[in-house]
């Protein structure tokens, strides 16, 4: 994996790419835990197009995650930034990943919820999404600390490419 000086235009479009689909996927999870409901009870389900976004939406945040983890050993990502203490870039590291994980993690468990009816994995699915929210959380006021309070430039990486 080589050093950059920032991400490539694939890679910033796929973070964000990525993050409306996860916010989607938040915001339209009624229907999903309505129709998941009907079924534990021993009930069908319609076809709902709410209910087939989830599916759809969530098994495109997989693949468009494993087409950003080639990239990243692939092409590589920029350093952290100088001059960052090293607590934050081990935070930084450790929330990055633990993000990776969901976003690989949570499409398995709903789809071998969904496909297969495995109970154990709709339980872990929701557990996951509260993980989810609280380092999403983190990992946006960290975004905001380091554009404002540290000015490390970091913020505009996810917006303006390199080679
Ligand atoms: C990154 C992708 C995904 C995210 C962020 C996500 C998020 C969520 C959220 C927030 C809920 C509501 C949980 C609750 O309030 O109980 C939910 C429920 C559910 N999702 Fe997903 N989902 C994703 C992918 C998928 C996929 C790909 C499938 C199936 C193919 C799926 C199947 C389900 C099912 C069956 C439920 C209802 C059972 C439960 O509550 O755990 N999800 N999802
Ligand atoms: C669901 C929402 C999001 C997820 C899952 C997510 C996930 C990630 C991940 C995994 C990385 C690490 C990239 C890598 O080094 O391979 C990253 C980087 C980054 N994200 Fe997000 N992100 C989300 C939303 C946001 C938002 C809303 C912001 C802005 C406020 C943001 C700002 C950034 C920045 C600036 C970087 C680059 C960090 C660096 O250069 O070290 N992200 N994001």
């Amino acid at each position: 994996m080589s050093v950059r000086t920032g991400f490539s235009v694939t890679q910033i479009r796929l973070h964000w790419i990525i993050a409306a689909l996860i916010v989607i996927q938040f915001v339209f999870h009624e229907w999903m835990v309505e129709a998941w409901e009907i079924i534990e009870k021993g009930g069908t389900v319609a076809y709902s197009p709410l209910v087939a976004s989830h599916v759809f939406g969530g098994i495109a945040v997989l693949l468009l995650v494993l087409w950003r983890l080639v990239l990243r050993f692939r092409r590589g990502v920029p350093l952290p930034p100088e001059n960052e203490p090293a607590l934050l870039q081990l935070m930084a590291h450790i929330v990055h990943w633990s993000l990776y994980a969901l976003m690989i993690l949570m499409p398995l468990s709903g789809m071998a919820a969904w496909f297969l009816g495995v109970e154990a994995a709709a339980e872990a699915h929701e557990i996951m999404r509260i993980f989810m929210l609280v380092l999403v959380a983190i990992h946006i006021l960290a975004s905001l600390f380091h554009h404002f309070v540290l000015k490390s430039g970091v913020l505009l990486r996810m917006k303006n490419p390199s080679e």
